[in-house]
């Protein structure tokens, strides 16, 4: 969810207000990816190296997480998502892991789709987490290390890889998210800010994502949809 920051200095407003902004879209997509049978939705809300960025900054994401979570619960259980937060939990304010683990638990009968939300998550630092949980095999098989890494971000239930991966903000690169789950996801780069991503821009890139021919390695593979699909 790129491009927060760019958009509120643009309109003259500090940074802080972009994240702001960037609330409305997440309940759009939220709701848009649940029409559309989506099984797994990841938002990276908050990477690990973002802890450098100014004190006030933080603060502010922090807030809106927490309120985020505290109100939209109710919403999310009456459609049947359930909510995950995943990445390191040990430095997150006591008041937002209290508001994540509340969320989770007031959540985790839905069945409709997973919703993670990614904060303090770093891809690199959930492939060492994993193999220091010290439970690899001498030659563990990628799916053994696929539970593993699940396990060290909290992600409940476990998810399946990535498939499509959407970026705003006008950037090409993944800046550390899902490194080992993204070996042979889609990307769509988007050339807008977040704040401006809409539901009909998620259905779009679905749309784009579903022309895509996707092999595998292989010479030729059968279709992968993702609407419809369950993951
Ligand atoms: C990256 O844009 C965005 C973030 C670090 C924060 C994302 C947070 C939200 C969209 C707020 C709402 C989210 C939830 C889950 C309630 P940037 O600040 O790096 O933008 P820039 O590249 O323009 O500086």
């Amino acid at each position: 969810m790129d491009g927060n920051g760019r958009w509120a200095q643009n309109r003259g407003r500090n940074r802080s207000y972009g994240h702001q902004c960037g609330e409305k879209p997440v309940r759009e997509v939220v709701e848009t990816a649940c029409h559309l049978n989506i099984g797994t939705l990841t938002l990276f809300a908050f990477s690990s190296d973002n802890w450098m960025r100014p004190s006030d900054e933080v603060t502010s994401l922090m807030h809106l997480f927490k309120s985020f979570l505290k109100l939209e619960r109710w919403k999310c259980r009456s459609h049947g998502v359930r909510i995950n937060v995943i990445g390191r939990r040990d430095r997150l304010g006591p008041s937002l892991r209290e508001a994540v683990e509340a969320a989770e638990r007031f959540t985790s009968g839905c069945r409709r789709m997973h919703l993670r939300i990614a904060v303090d998550y770093s891809a690199r630092d959930s492939i060492l987490e994993a193999v220091s949980l010290g439970r690899l095999g001498a030659s563990p098989t990628r799916r053994e290390f696929s539970s593993l890494l699940n396990l060290a971000i909290h992600s409940d239930p476990p998810a399946p890889d990535v498939d499509l991966l959407i970026r705003t903000g006008d950037t090409q690169r993944l800046s550390d998210f899902m490194l080992w789950e993204c070996a042979y996801a889609e990307m769509i780069f988007v050339h807008g800010m977040w704040p401006d991503f809409r539901g009909r821009d998620l259905t779009k890139a679905l749309e784009e994502f579903n022309q895509r021919e996707r092999r595998f390695g292989r010479i030729s593979c059968p279709p992968h949809k993702i609407t419809g699909h369950r993951a």
